[in-house]
């Protein structure tokens, strides 16, 4: 079963945070936080209201996660809402499902609160435990420098450049593939 005990964390501008394993009954709340946030950042793989997944395919995901020996999905939760995300998503072929790939989230106002140090913290402790799992692996653009710091401060290394991944009209820039061992 791929789920936490709940970490409680003051962030640093004071609010109290729980870090939990999402719940079939957060999905709904989760695909709004990820259309919210896509319009908040250039960075990640949608924009505002264009996350790809229905509030009935994420309950699939945290469904499978919570079930998966080599996949977990968190949430960060202040004042009773979601403010903040963070997936590992295992591989499924027996040749591929020692690794996952990571992927984050945080709602803008709480940047800079060491929210994403605090998620990175539960995910990677969990990873770290967990003898399914051998390798982390992620994609984010090569100017993320908030994101790009926070992945070196845990240990993540550059490993590559994926052409033309981020595609913006008739403009394509290349995604900074990092991984860490566990
Ligand atoms: C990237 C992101 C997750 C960071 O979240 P955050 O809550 O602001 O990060 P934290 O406050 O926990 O800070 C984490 C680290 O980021 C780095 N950081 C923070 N602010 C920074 C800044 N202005 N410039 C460069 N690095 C910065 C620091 O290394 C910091 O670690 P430290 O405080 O231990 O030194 C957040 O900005 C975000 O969700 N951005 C949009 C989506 C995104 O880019 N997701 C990642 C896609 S791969």
């Amino acid at each position: 079963m791929a789920v936490i005990n709940p970490w409680k964390v003051v962030l640093d501008e004071g609010s109290h945070c729980i870090i939990r394993a999402a719940e079939e009954r957060d999905a709904r709340e989760m695909v709004g936080h990820s259309d919210l946030v896509g319009g908040e950042s250039p960075y990640l793989d949608y924009g505002a209201g264009e996350f790809f997944y229905t509030a009935k395919e994420e309950a699939q995901v945290i469904r499978y996660a919570r079930a998966a020996a080599n996949s977990l999905v968190l949430v960060a939760v202040v004042s009773e809402e979601i403010v903040g995300t963070l997936t590992l998503q295992g591989q499924i072929s027996e040749r591929l499902k020692h690794g996952a790939w990571l992927g984050i989230t945080v709602a803008r106002d709480f940047w800079g609160t060491g929210l994403a140090r605090a998620l990175m913290g539960a995910g990677l402790h969990w990873a770290e435990g967990n003898a399914a799992l051998r390798v982390l692996y992620l994609l984010t653009h090569p100017e993320n420098a908030r994101a790009v710091a926070l992945f070196k401060n845990f240990g993540f290394e550059e490993q590559g450049r994926l052409k033309h991944m981020f595609r913006s009209g008739d403009h394509f820039e290349d995604a900074l593939c990092m991984w860490r061992e566990v």
